[in-house]
């Protein structure tokens, strides 16, 4: 099975194995893993937000224009900023590496 790297908000690394069809954020739930997910997947917040290692942001399929909108929202974008709701892991992403974001709503930056 896929393997997946959480760069918690520590900067800890932490690897968990991540069943095929399973997005990022439904993993992160399954772990623990500190990320919201407000809406449940449904793009219609952004508290899923993750940042993608920029060596897999690539790999990733495209985000659609719904994602963006919502990301526009996102706290603390960065370039390879997506939504965890919506990377679904496949064979192809096993290695994956995500940071969350360190901001909060309420923090700046
Ligand atoms: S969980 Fe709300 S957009 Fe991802």
């Amino acid at each position: 099975m896929p393997k997946l790297t959480f760069i918690e908000r520590n900067g800890q690394p932490r690897e968990v194995v991540a069943p095929v069809g399973l997005s990022v954020l439904e993993v992160a739930h399954k772990y623990d893993v500190d990320i919201e997910g407000a809406c449940e997947g449904s793009l219609a917040c952004s508290t899923c937000h993750v940042i993608v290692d920029p060596a897999w942001f690539g790999k990733l399929t495209a985000p659609t224009e719904d994602e963006e909108d919502m990301l526009d929202l996102a706290f603390g974008l960065e370039k390879t900023s997506r939504l965890g709701c919506q990377i679904v892991i496949t064979e192809a992403l096993d290695g994956l590496v995500v940071k969350l974001p360190s901001g909060t709503r309420n923090a700046a930056g």
